[in-house]
């Protein structure tokens, strides 16, 4: 997977989409021009939902051959990290709050060989990621709390978008939005620094895939 292309990516979040049909929707995301797949996995504990888990995305491998994109809203995250690995995903997104270690756990992720992000919920500012930036591969600006999908885009967000843009500066670490992404607010988190957009109603929750991904770039 080349990292810095496309200059815009698009992320379907399967956790909007048909749970009893995923291996059929993640096939579908891609036919409809999707970059990426983002995958949400939720412990009822960091968040206060459960989504899935490695077992769930190992078989969705066979599937598509889109990115796996995997955003961790778990913790601990440290013993788990191998499983999502081995389960195909290309990239490891864990939050910056859900551990003590950080610099150490990014570490670890990268030594896999996959791709190591930090997630930053909306009230973690985002010199959090200041003294990791050299570890990092993207920075994830939750634009809602996360938990749930179909929440609002909070009105703060370019605001932190911007300064995470202006941390990462031009270095190859990718800056993605995750909640409440819609044709209505992409452009603002495009403006603001945005080149990963996550969107899970915003596709899923539409009729037609590629009309709902073209409505977003
Ligand atoms: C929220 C998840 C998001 C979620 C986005 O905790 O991290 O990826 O699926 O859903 P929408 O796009 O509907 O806000
Ligand atoms: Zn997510």
């Amino acid at each position: 997977m080349s990292w810095n292309a496309p200059e815009l990516v698009i992320a379907p979040s399967l956790l909007a989409a048909d749970f009893a049909r995923l291996g059929e929707e993640a096939g579908a995301i891609e036919s409809a021009g999707a970059d990426w797949l983002h995958l949400d996995v939720m412990d009822g504990h960091f968040v206060p939902n459960i989504s899935f888990g490695p077992a769930v995305i190992k078989a969705l491998r066979g599937s598509t051959r889109l990115p796996f994109d995997v955003h961790l809203m778990i913790e601990p995250f440290e013993p788990y990290i191998d499983l999502f690995v081995d389960a195909g995903a290309a990239g490891i997104t864990v939050h910056a709050e859900a551990t003590r270690h950080l610099d150490r756990a990014l570490e670890a992720i990268r030594a896999t060989g996959v791709k190591a992000g930090v997630a930053l919920n909306p009230a973690t500012p985002a010199s959090a990621i200041e003294n990791v930036l050299h570890r990092i591969d993207l920075v994830c600006v939750m634009t809602v709390n996360p938990g749930f999908g179909g929440q609002k885009f909070l009105p703060n967000s370019a605001d932190k978008i911007a300064s995470v843009k202006r941390l990462v500066g031009d270095r190859p670490i990718r800056i993605e939005v995750d909640g409440g992404i819609t044709a209505e607010t992409a452009p603002i988190a495009r403006v603001a620094g945005a080149d990963v957009l996550v969107a899970g109603s915003a596709v899923f929750g539409q009729e037609d895939y590629r009309k709902a991904i073209a409505a977003l770039r």
